[in-house]
């Protein structure tokens, strides 16, 4: 019987070895976008009617590390693309949320975004847009040089909280896989192909709470509250006679010219000099202030605002994943979105696809860079080849880029 019991654990701890993730990991939505999957998404009418949506192409784009692997492309520049698909509902209550996708610009994105969103409840997916509230939006935007960031949108009670601190990524033209990982004792992390970029804990990085303490608005330095630290000595009393000493006195040592022209110049005056006996305004001589209680500070108070939740980041009826974004230049590929609760799977996940393809994507993208470089040099004479190709890409926008970007810039920044 004992023994019985014994082959029981090990076959159970054998299998926990082997099969550390696949026996708790549930997948939520998985999309490769093979063949079919328009039949899962639902494309908006969002911005339709003023001729603003722009259309997404199911393509590899211009290089990729396996043609055969297609995903979603924007296709035309200033643009609105609204895209949503749904899944069985879940709660990531008591349990781990990963969201994770990949991006490839092969546009040289200047101003945009990259993200995707997750929305809680029931939607009209026709109606799917920028303006559809969501619970997380999570991925790379930028916008010229100020806003380069990686978003980590919260919401909670209709507000939404980005993160304080400031994930940036590096934009290129080849595609990236994000990670978003929230567990369930409020940490998180964040990677990008599949690097920890920043992790923490939900609650110190997101304001999603108000603050449990305020400062006291009503409260008021007490009259009798003597905050000087220094005071004049009672004591020290001013010498006698000590106002009688003239600050400046005629040059002892100064004697009349003996040419001295009085027709001329005048009766001759002894010139005055500074008096070495004066010492200036007579002031007291400063001591401790015996009655010094220290600087008043204003008193914080528990905030009336302030409800406990320590399930603040956790949302009851996740259901539809979409991606809204709004372009400058179109190219961006979304590919492998993957909502789970296993963090190691989507580690796999990433591995099996990035990490595969990568090496064959860059050198299908070098080889492109160059077709398209002798063909600007057939065109336009040999140039000079850019040093920095590995270094982080110079964009450069056009007059009414940079405007349009300004308006845009004024939009995200109060987040
Ligand atoms: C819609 O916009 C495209 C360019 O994005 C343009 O070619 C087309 O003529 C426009 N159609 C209408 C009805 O305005
Ligand atoms: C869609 O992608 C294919 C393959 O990259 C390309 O040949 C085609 O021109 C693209 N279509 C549009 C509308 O961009
Ligand atoms: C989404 O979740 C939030 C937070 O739990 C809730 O306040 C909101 O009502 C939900 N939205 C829908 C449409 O169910």
């Amino acid at each position: 019987m004992a023994a019985q019991k014994e082959v029981f654990l090990l076959v159970a701890v054998v299998l926990l070895v082997v099969f550390p993730f696949s026996l708790a990991t549930e997948v939520f939505f998985e999309e490769r976008f093979d063949d079919g999957w328009e039949d899962r998404w639902v494309i908006s009418e969002w911005k339709k009617s003023e001729n603003l949506s722009g259309e997404w192409n199911h393509t590899s784009g211009k290089w990729s590390g396996d043609p055969q692997n297609k995903g979603i492309q924007t296709t035309q520049d200033f643009k609105y693309y609204a895209i949503s698909a749904e899944f069985p509902e879940f709660s990531n209550k008591e349990r781990t949320l990963v969201l994770q996708f990949s991006v490839k610009h092969e546009q040289k994105l200047n101003c945009g975004g990259g993200y995707l969103k997750l929305i809680n409840g029931t939607i009209d997916q026709q109606q799917f847009g920028g303006d559809t509230p969501y619970s997380i939006m999570f991925g790379p935007d930028v916008c010229g040089e100020k806003r380069k960031r990686v978003h980590m949108i919260l919401s909670r009670n209709g507000q939404y909280h980005n993160v304080k601190r400031i994930v940036s990524f590096q934009l290129d033209q080849l595609t990236h896989v994000y990670t978003f990982i929230i567990r369930p004792d409020a940490s998180y992390s964040i990677l990008i192909d599949n690097e920890e970029k920043q992790s923490g804990s939900i609650f110190n990085d997101w304001d999603l709470l108000p603050p449990r303490n305020i400062v006291d608005l009503n409260a008021k330095k007490p009259e009798e509250w003597d905050d000087k630290e220094h005071i004049a000595d009672p004591e020290d009393k001013k010498p006698e006679g000590y106002d009688d000493i003239p600050a400046k006195i005629p040059d002892p040592s100064a004697k009349k010219p003996r040419n001295w022209n009085v027709e001329e110049k005048g009766e001759w005056k002894v010139p005055m000099v500074k008096n070495p006996e004066y010492k200036g305004t007579w002031k007291p001589r400063k001591i401790k202030n015996p009655n010094y209680k220290g600087k008043w500070v204003v008193p914080m108070i528990e905030n009336p605002e302030f409800e406990d939740d320590p399930y603040a980041y956790v949302y009851p009826n996740l259901r539809y994943v979409g991606i809204d974004l709004w372009q400058v230049r179109a190219g961006s590929l979304f590919d492998n979105i993957l909502i789970c609760d296993d963090a190691e799977y989507a580690r796999k996940v990433a591995d099996e696809t990035l990490g595969v393809y990568k090496e064959a994507e860059k050198t299908a993208f070098e080889k492109a860079q160059k077709i398209l470089q002798d063909e600007e040099n057939k065109l336009y004479g040999k140039r000079v080849e850019d040093e920095d190709d590995d270094e982080e890409l110079d964009v450069e926008e056009t007059d009414w880029e940079a405007k349009l970007r300004e308006e845009d810039e004024g939009k995200h920044d109060e987040l």
